[in-house]
């Protein structure tokens, strides 16, 4: 068995594997991640290879606390301190200069290092039992869905992993990551609004041309198999519907296939937690397309428009990217 309840047994047990250099899905506040040892770059490696990561990306290091965080980053600048003192433990990811014991794997030879340290209890009671900061990607095969159920790591992966599962992923879309220098900068909208970490620090500049320093940035990326386009489905002919999918906020279309409501009371919290959810249970149906309703581009309707508009991305491009 693969999947298995999150306990004090089957975390211990999923202790000794990534201290033997293996590696573990766990479920964390925002998405599931697979985990391996940060500091042992061959587990890291194998990170790489079961994704069909492409070694240029860089990974986020998890750590439970402050001790953890001073053997991975070098420095952290009074920006970082106040962002951490408000959102840690929490979906925040802080871009920081690394320090010399990460393997380059981990940071894809930049000379920083994205750090967080999550607040599921089941990442913490993982990350307190091996003792040792875990980098960790989102639980799926590269430039796919991101994983917010057990089952999704399972589909993605299946009898190969060792999965902990603790049911929904409480955010249901990955961490905000922000750099600090040489000026704060939004680097992927996630489940912390941008507007929360400008009260705290002031104006974050978006660093979405220019050249790649997250790929989270790529355009293709979290990507269902079936094409997907952002679309107001009101607009979309009777004719068209029959064979699609649609993804909204709040209302419901009559004549798609199927039509899945994020959030009835249009609050986009809870549509942000079941987004994922949402797109995995789309993509199963093996619809002709799905037609996704544009969201409001705030707080967290900025993020999962993010997602949708990468997701948009010819799905023949993307999946030639999965199968190098
Ligand atoms: O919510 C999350 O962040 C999840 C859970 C598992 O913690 N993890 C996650 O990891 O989404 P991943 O690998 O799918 O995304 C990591 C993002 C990528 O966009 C990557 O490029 C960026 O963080 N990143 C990592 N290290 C970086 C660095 N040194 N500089 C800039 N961006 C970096
Ligand atoms: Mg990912």
């Amino acid at each position: 068995m693969t999947v298995v309840p999150a306990n004090a047994q089957s975390i211990s047990r999923a202790a000794e594997l990534l201290q033997a250099g293996g590696l573990v899905a766990f479920p964390t506040e925002t998405v599931y991640g697979l985990g391996a040892l940060a500091l042992d770059s061959q587990a890291v490696a194998r990170i790489f290879e079961i994704k069909g990561r492409p070694s240029f990306d860089p990974l986020i290091v998890h750590v439970l606390d402050r001790a953890t965080l001073e053997r991975v980053a070098h420095a952290f600048p009074p920006a970082a301190e106040r962002l951490a003192a408000r959102f840690w433990p929490g979906p925040l990811t802080l871009v920081l200069p690394k320090a010399p014991g990460v393997p380059e794997i981990v940071t894809a030879g930049l000379a920083t290092v994205a750090v967080r340290m999550p607040s599921h209890p089941v990442a913490r009671a993982l990350l307190a039992a091996v003792a040792a900061p875990l980098a960790a990607p989102s639980a799926n095969r590269f430039g796919g869905l991101s994983p917010t159920r057990a089952e999704h790591v399972e589909r993605d992966f299946g009898a190969t992993l060792f999965i902990l599962d603790e049911g929904r992923s409480p955010h249901g879309i990955e961490s905000t990551v922000v750099a600090l220098e040489p000026r704060p900068a939004l680097l992927r909208p996630g489940a912390i609004p941008a507007e929360e970490i400008e009260a705290v620090i002031g104006p974050l500049a978006r660093e979405e041309a220019g050249p790649v320093r997250a790929p989270g940035q790529l355009r293709r990326h979290y990507s269902p198999c079936t094409p997907l386009r952002v679309i107001e489905p009101a607009t979309v002919a009777a004719a068209e519907r029959a064979d699609a999918g649609a993804l909204s906020l709040r209302e419901e279309f009559a004549g798609y296939a199927v039509s899945r409501v994020l959030s009835r009371r249009g609050d986009l919290r809870e549509a942000a937690a079941g987004f994922f959810e949402a797109l995995h249970a789309l993509d199963a149906l093996g619809l002709e397309r799905i037609d996704a309703q544009p969201l409001p581009e705030r707080g967290l309707g900025l993020a999962m428009m993010d997602r949708l508009t990468r997701a948009m991305s010819s799905r023949a491009e993307s999946r030639d990217e999965r199968n190098n």
